[in-house]
């Protein structure tokens, strides 16, 4: 993804005014919710399905994990080799090829005659994700016009969000029955719609420019913006190309002189993960199950509303705000809001888990699940207005020209490795240390969020990216930044 000002034809489309979308930039925006929406179906679609599968394959919770979390790691290889292919195949080939591959791994999960099989279709739906989740926002970005184009990065999150409600919705639709092959098969669809959308769209002017194909640029502006100063825009496309091919290499892009911004786009990618939220995403109806929600209906009926359906409504508080308030401090009163209501969550569970299962059965849903519920509801409402969309759009702008398709590929890539750690070690942190203490751990790391944003990190709301770039190597302009003082 590339921030809202990083346009080579920024200035002739701001001289453009408002006009209404056009249906090619309609179908650009649809095309981006859907790969949006891949990703956040395959994020929410497992919670339903564990029961299913443990019940077909009688795996261990080892094994259950593996399942879970293998699809982050098909991810992360898949973010790594997308900035590459993107460029050599370009945007729209890529995010077909990561349409294909999803295709097929839904194929092969819901097939699957066993667990082995089973794993390996999530690897490939994984790698399918984390093309896309690279190559879509970056095609969407290349494409809209400067003005469009923060809402657009927007858009992307919102889908993830409605994709994570929608599994969800499946979940609750199939738990009955323990339909989980078609729970996981039925994601295929919207990677062939993904395919339909993509496929009448060309490339974009940015990537046509420099394979040196100047008409196909210019036919792509002529149809996004009518009304631009063509010529002009496709030589300011040609200066800015010409700029990045000084691209880095990756051993340049971990060279002293970008260090911060790597460091600032790990860091929040990081503990974007490592607050705990795709434990909660993953796990959530065996969360609500611990809580006293006995039977898997009422389960998935808690996890779609708690977690789907308030992750979707408090996304678009985000939507709202981001610009007017910036980004710290929706990270400051989200990780704060995040952190009591971890705190909550762990104090309920401490009292549940202190209840044996037995017990827990024959008594239903308690004052102390109750109170389970209202904390993680707390919970994911406060993610979804700070570190769900923040973390995205910062990632996306602090980078400086050279190193920003690298170290966009580079921090998705942790982020996904970082969803990983918590999808594979929750359920064994769980029996380690009980549901409370890693609700606890979560916390923690808020706190550490919390004091990161407020002390080491920069807004960089309002900042062009040529000030941002320049605020890196300019130690007072990074003080401002970071403590707000002019
Ligand atoms: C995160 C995902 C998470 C989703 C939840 C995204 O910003 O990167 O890992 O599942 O938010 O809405």
């Amino acid at each position: 993804m590339v921030s809202p000002t990083d346009s080579p034809t920024a200035p002739a489309q701001r001289s453009g005014g408002r006009r209404p979308l056009n249906r090619y930039l309609l179908a650009v925006g649809l095309m981006i919710m859907l790969a949006g929406f891949l990703f956040g179906y395959d994020q929410g679609v497992i919670s339903g399905a564990l029961d299913g599968i443990q019940k077909t394959f009688r795996i261990s919770s080892l094994m259950l994990e593996v399942i879970t979390s293998w699809v982050t790691l098909g991810a992360m290889a898949g973010a790594l080799a997308a900035g590459a292919l993107a460029d050599r195949l370009g945007r729209r080939a890529t995010i077909l090829l990561a349409a294909g591959t999803f295709v097929v791994g839904a194929l092969v999960e819901a097939l699957a005659p066993g667990s082995l099989v089973l794993v390996l279709g999530r690897l490939i739906v994984g790698a399918g994700v984390g093309v896309a989740s690279v190559a879509a926002p970056l095609y969407g970005s290349e494409v809209a016009p400067a003005r469009l184009r923060g809402r657009y990065v927007a858009l992307y999150q919102m889908a993830i969000t409605i994709g994570i409600f929608l599994a969800y919705f499946a979940d609750y639709l199939l738990i009955s029955s323990d339909r989980w092959r078609v729970m996981l098969g039925i994601s295929a669809i919207p990677a062939f719609l993904l395919v339909l959308v993509a496929w009448p769209l060309k490339d974009t002017p940015r990537w046509y420019v420099k394979r040196g194909r100047r008409a196909d640029a210019e036919g792509v502006l002529r149809k996004t913006e009518p009304e631009l100063d063509i010529d002009g825009a496709l030589d300011a496309i040609g200066q800015a190309v010409a700029a990045d091919s000084r691209s880095a290499t990756w051993l340049q892009v971990f060279a002293r002189q970008w260090r911060k911004p790597l460091l600032a786009a790990a860091a929040l990618a990081v503990l974007q993960q490592l607050t705990g939220i795709n434990a909660i995403i993953y796990y959530a109806d065996k969360i609500f199950e611990a809580a006293g929600f006995q039977s898997p209906t009422s389960q998935s009926l808690a996890t779609l509303w708690a977690v789907g359906g308030v992750n979707v409504v408090a996304t678009l508080v985000a939507v709202l705000w981001v610009d007017r308030f910036g980004r710290k401090p929706l990270l400051l009163i989200g990780s704060a809001g995040m952190f009591v209501s971890l705190l909550v969550v762990g104090g309920a569970f401490f009292q549940i888990d202190s209840v044996s299962a037995a017990q827990r059965a024959a008594h239903g849903t308690t004052d102390a699940g109750i109170l389970a519920l209202v904390g993680l509801v707390a919970f994911i409402a406060s993610f979804a207005f700070s570190l769900g969309p923040v973390v995205w759009i910062m990632i996306n702008e602090i980078f400086p020209g050279p190193v920003r398709a690298r170290g966009v590929a580079f921090a998705t890539a942790v982020n996904w490795l970082a969803a990983f750690v918590v999808a594979e070690f929750y359920l064994s942190m769980v029996s380690l240390i009980t549901t409370a203490g890693t609700f606890l751990l979560f916390a923690g790391f808020c706190a550490v969020t919390f004091c990161y944003v407020r002390w080491f990190l920069p807004e960089t709301k309002g900042k062009s990216l040529e000030e941002v770039q320049t605020m890196w190597s300019d130690p007072e302009a990074l003080h401002e930044a970071v403590t707000g003082r002019g």
